[in-house]
């Protein structure tokens, strides 16, 4: 699967803003190593994580001064990869043109870190929240989970497994029927539905400010291709709690997992409490997807469907097609 040509021209979140400081950070996005860095404008950096001297992991060098140099013999990259420094030549000796990093495109938004390695062909989705005076974001980590982004993408836009994987959460064993789904543009950057879910909400009552045994979710869940899916949740308080989830291939079997979450409260909370619940569900989640071998099979035909399954079959036909196969 990664190594379709389109998925190269894709945004990919790889870390979040705060995890680039003092220290090069290595990443590994669609099978290729990286290294990732803050440069002295403030700006991060992203290349190969190759020195093209002799091949050095530039990732174990230091930064310093915002220039990272490399562990083996000292050369030194700044602003935009450029090669400043090659400590062999003495001070004044013009550098190699080959020398300067081939770097990558990258952009910082919503306290993460995205990563375009090809030529970006669309662009990071619109959370309206982040620029909302009544929102705030708490943010979560990245984690790496033993599974493809194919298979969390599908299992983040399928409502099915409630009752089963999530009756830790919010599940509720015996709310198994799912009504028809009707698919729609819900905006400029999402493809998906509205449905209401009647969530058990005990563990959850931090996250929706209600005491009430089984509560009343409105949500919409959409994807932004390839792998970016957002679900609203609307409760009755007219408290909004919205979801960013991004799935990331390091390979074709592991993937890199965060979420991002906005909410019109009233901040009294402390956000990472406020996640604590998004938490457990997302752990939830992972041990069953982790149990599962192999890549998701991208044509449809390959495994059986349902009615419930119709936003991760159009996901999936969507997906298929933008990497060349099928429809
Ligand atoms: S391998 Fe990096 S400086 Fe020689
Ligand atoms: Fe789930």
């Amino acid at each position: 699967m990664i190594e379709h040509e389109a998925l190269k021209n894709h945004w990919y979140v790889v870390a979040e803003s705060d995890d680039i400081a003092s220290a090069p950070r290595a990443v590994r996005l669609l099978g290729s190593d990286l290294v990732l860095w803050r440069s002295a404008s403030g700006e991060v950096v992203a290349a190969p994580d190759r020195c093209p001297h002799r091949e050095a992991p530039l990732s174990q060098g230091t930064v310093s001064d915002g220039c990272l140099s490399c562990p083996y013999h000292g050369w030194t990259f700044g602003d935009e990869g450029t090669c400043v420094e090659v400590p062999s030549s003495g001070p004044g000796r013009a550098v190699p043109p080959a020398a300067h990093l081939t770097t990558l495109y990258v952009a910082e938004r919503y306290g993460l870190v995205w990563i375009c390695p090809g030529e970006p062909s669309a662009r990071i989705p619109e959370m309206a929240a982040e620029t909302d005076d009544r929102y705030r974001r708490i943010n979560s980590g990245v984690e790496v989970w033993a599974t493809s982004a194919t298979r969390m993408t599908d299992n983040f836009l399928d409502i099915s497994h409630f009752p089963y994987v999530h009756v830790g959460t919010f599940g509720i064993q015996d709310e198994q029927n799912v009504p028809a789904i009707d698919l729609e543009q819900l905006d400029q950057d999402f493809f998906g539905y509205q449905y209401e879910v009647d969530v058990r909400n005990e563990a959850g009552a931090v996250a929706s400010g209600l005491d009430a045994e089984v509560i009343t979710r409105r949500m919409t869940t959409g994807f932004n291709l390839p792998f970016t899916v957002r679900s609203t949740i609307h409760y009755e308080t007219g408290l909004d709690h919205l979801i960013l989830l991004c799935s990331t291939p390091i390979d074709d079997m592991t993937s890199y997992f965060t979420f991002v979450v906005w909410r019109n409260d009233d901040g009294s909370v402390p956000g990472q409490e406020v996640i604590t619940f998004d938490r457990a569900i997302g752990a939830e989640d992972k041990l069953m997807l982790e149990r599962i071998g192999g890549v998701l099979p991208l044509d449809n035909r390959d495994t059986v469907s349902v009615q419930a399954d119709k936003p991760s079959v159009e996901w999936r036909r969507r997906f298929a097609s933008m990497i060349g196969l099928g429809s």
